[in-house]
């Protein structure tokens, strides 16, 4: 494993997490069990992840809670969130009272079975909801911080439709947030210039999410969000093969597959720290820490991503 500065918290992170929500959540979104997940969270601490990111809405702290049993707590660096407004929808007016914020921390901690949470998150925050949590959810979390329950602060984008990162654009100069989650990927590349050169200045921590999603997930994904990407006039139909757009990544010798290239894209992407993988098979976190592990992607590969995708910021790849 590698590991990285998560910018001004100085804490040594692995460049790869562990993302306990997603489509998956760990396998919970199927059928599996907490005892189930937690094997998979046990699996990420073997190959030497020390990131694990979590959520009260995911569901996954107990499972996190079981996987990390008999490891060192100091030497893991565990995320979780709370939604800000009544409920995590982020097209609802109603904003979190400070007592139901408290109270989702208090459940984190029991569900995770921990004293204290290395990050706490305000998740996935809409733009209106950004004077409740610089007025009153933000002083919340420094009392947190003071009673040692939290050790630093972040903040999620909601990124299928804050595409264009409006709420972090606003966050990251106040310097107020120690790290960032934001959505980056190949076929929305928004971060690069939107995003991370604010991160880098303000010496934010960077957390990726969104690196494959379903979009990226199997070729007929792809094809079809290429596809929506052509109508909406972000992707030059001529520089593409519409029923196999992204084949040209599997086809080339230094590259494995789709899904590798999509987390080889994310890991040297400068500004970008932690790449979230998320997947409820030990398989596929195997697969996914070797490609965040693998080298930069070809130069030429790059360079041919960035003139098919280098405008693209309409869709997430949800
Ligand atoms: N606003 C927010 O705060 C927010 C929003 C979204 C996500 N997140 C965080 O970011 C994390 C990462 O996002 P994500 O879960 O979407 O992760 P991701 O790694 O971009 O995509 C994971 C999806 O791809 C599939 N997959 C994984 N490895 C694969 C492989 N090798 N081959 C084929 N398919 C594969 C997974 O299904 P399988 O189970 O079949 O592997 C899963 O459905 C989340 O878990 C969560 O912690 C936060």
């Amino acid at each position: 494993m590698d590991y990285v500065r998560l910018g001004r918290t100085e804490a040594m992170v692995s460049v790869a997490g562990l993302g306990c929500g997603g489509h998956s959540r760990l396998g919970m979104a199927g059928s599996a069990s907490s005892a189930e997940a937690s094997r998979i969270v046990a699996k990420a601490l073997d190959l030497g992840v020390t990131f694990l990111d979590t959520a009260r809405s995911y569901g996954t702290e107990e499972a996190v809670s079981l996987g990390i049993r008999g490891h060192d707590r100091g030497k893991l660096f565990i995320s979780t969130k709370s939604w800000t407004g009544t409920d995590l929808s982020n097209r609802n007016p109603d904003p979190l009272p400070v007592t139901d914020f408290v109270a989702n921390l208090e459940t984190s901690l029991r569900a995770l079975g921990t004293d204290y949470v290395d990050l706490w998150h305000l998740h996935g925050v809409a733009p209106f909801q950004l004077e409740h949590v610089y007025n009153e959810l933000l002083p919340e979390m420094h009392r947190q911080r003071d009673l040692g329950k939290i050790r630093f602060i972040g903040i999620t984008e909601a990124f299928r439709e804050d595409l264009r990162h409006e709420v972090l654009q606003q966050a990251l100069p106040t310097g107020l947030f120690d790290v960032a989650m934001v959505g980056f990927n190949m076929i929305n590349p928004g971060a690069r210039r939107r995003l991370f050169p604010l991160a880098i200045e303000h010496d934010v921590g960077t957390l990726i999410m969104f690196a494959v999603r379903r979009a990226l997930n199997s070729r007929e994904n792809a094809a079809e969000a290429v596809g929506r990407l052509i109508e909406l006039g972000e992707v030059d139909p001529a520089l593409v093969d519409p029923a196999d757009p992204l084949g040209f990544l599997a086809a080339h010798p230094a590259i494995k597959s789709q899904v590798e290239a999509a987390y080889r894209f994310c890991r040297y992407e400068p500004g970008a720290h932690v790449v979230l993988t998320g997947t409820g098979k030990e398989a596929h976190l195997e697969e996914n820490v070797q490609s965040i592990l693998a080298p930069p992607l070809p130069a030429e590969t790059s360079e041919r991503l960035a003139r098919i995708f280098g405008q693209a910021t309409s869709i997430s790849g949800e």
